[in-house]
């Protein structure tokens, strides 16, 4: 027998119901700030992600599914979304000065790590992007919009952390501070962090390795929020006016860094207590410099990416999930032309709007009424050779438990007036 790949997983109903559900709460909720939905291919070149997450994150160097093309080209099943919408914005010239551009995407991302509870090698995200504006404003009303989607979706106890790494001048302060830290403990990191201390040193705080973990965990770390320039601090103080005002309650943590290289000033995750190890639902932070980096114009970012999957998980602790929609009427043969009438019949109410149940093998009406039950049909339609001799089909209300004869026309206007 064939299955599925390691770290990926079929998504069956009624668990479908959820996800829709979730996926219509992003789209509505998101419309509702202006954004609309970008699509882009799920594998890229290499390069772009190489480039944008940069080369010594984890994600690039660990994680991510790359192979050759049969032309020989580099190809990368993308690992995120924001990279993906910075190149389709660059190529489709969407960047204008003063003009805000907002979107958000819902899809397939692929990261090739240890699979476990909430932790896939694909997994879904649905993530927003919010180009054109260097405001502190955006990136607390982007915070606020990802807690509002949150909540619609049915999430309690919502929480979100909050950090800056500045400015260039702070992250480069900041950087030099850690790296002193650091080289007096450089024989006891892994060699990882050896390499992350001289090529990038921020990335050495992200490191699982359970010893570099103990180290860079000590109260005596640098904290990113003590190298802030003037005007980095002045963004971060306005983020938390900003946030204080929308009523969004956040917690600061100094230490949270994200494992991407490209984030500049406002960082923040958002975890939940029924995720256990792999508690964040979701991360995000301004990105000032990226479009830039890509070949694009000086350009202010912020987003956020939600894993769809830690998201349903935390959902099912507290949410009822939605139902499949139960057919409005199930239509039952008493022999083998009712079945063959019921095809068309079936068509025809579905062209009307209606969920209809159907079969194609002759089965007992007991069997078929059980059916028409299970499914939590609303109504019947019986047909045999009584009802058909005298043109009349049986209507039959399940949940009154009532039938009586009537014409097809009739049980079709009865149907379609009480399921507008
Ligand atoms: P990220 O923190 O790498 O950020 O991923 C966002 C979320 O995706 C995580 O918080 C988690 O819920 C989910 N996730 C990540 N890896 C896995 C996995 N292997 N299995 C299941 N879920 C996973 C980004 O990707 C950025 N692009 C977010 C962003 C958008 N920043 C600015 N704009």
């Amino acid at each position: 027998m064939i299955t599925a790949l390691r770290g990926t997983v079929d998504i069956l109903p009624p668990d479908t119901a959820l996800w829709q559900h979730v996926e219509q709460c992003a789209r509505d909720v998101f419309a509702r700030y202006g954004f609309a939905e970008m699509r882009t291919p799920i594998f890229e070149q290499t390069d772009l992600f190489v480039r944008s997450i940069g080369d010594t994150t984890d994600i690039v160097e660990k994680e991510m599914y790359t192979f050759p093309d049969r032309k020989g080209r580099s190809l990368t099943l993308r690992p995120e979304g924001t990279a993906c919408i910075v190149r389709a914005c660059l190529e489709h010239k969407l960047f204008a000065p003063g003009k805000l551009l907002k979107f958000f995407y819902t899809g397939p991302m692929f990261r090739y790590e240890r699979p476990q509870a909430g932790r896939q090698r694909q997994f879904h995200q649905t993530g927003v992007e919010l180009f054109g504006t260097y405001s502190p404003l955006a990136d607390a009303d982007v915070i606020a919009m990802m807690v509002h989607f949150l909540e619609y979706a049915g999430v309690n106890k919502v929480l979100v952390q909050l950090n800056t790494l500045g400015d260039a001048e702070s992250r480069a302060a900041y950087c030099t501070a850690l790296r002193a830290y650091v080289m007096p403990l450089f024989a006891q990191l892994c060699p990882d962090c050896q390499r992350r201390a001289e090529r990038n040193v921020l990335r050495v705080l992200d490191c699982k390795v359970p010893s570099c973990k103990a180290i860079f965990s000590a109260p005596n770390v640098p904290r990113t929020t003590t190298t802030l320039s003037a005007a980095a601090q002045q963004h971060y103080d306005a983020v938390r006016r900003a946030l204080d005002a929308l009523k969004t309650p956040y917690v600061e943590d100094p230490r949270l860094v994200r494992g991407l290289d490209y984030y500049t000033h406002t960082i923040f995750e958002v975890r939940h207590g029924a995720l256990g190890a792999q508690d964040a639902l979701g991360g995000g932070g301004r990105y000032d410099g990226l479009v830039k980096q890509m070949g694009g114009p000086e350009t202010g970012a912020v987003g956020f990416g939600i894993g769809l999957e830690r998201l349903v998980i935390a959902l099912r602790g507290t949410h009822t999930s939605p139902h499949e929609r139960p057919p409005d009427v199930a239509l039952v043969a008493l022999d083998a032309t009712a079945l063959q009438d019921n095809l068309v019949l079936a068509a025809l109410l579905r062209a009307k709007g209606l969920s209809v149940l159907s079969n194609y093998d002759l089965q007992s009406v007991k069997a078929q009424m059980r059916q028409a039950n299970n499914a939590g049909a609303a109504w019947v339609i019986l047909q045999g050779e009584d009802e058909r001799s005298q043109s009349l089909v049986k209507l039959k209300n399940m949940r009154a438990g009532t039938e009586r004869l009537c014409t097809l026309d009739e049980a079709i206007s009865h149907l379609t007036s009480s399921n507008p």
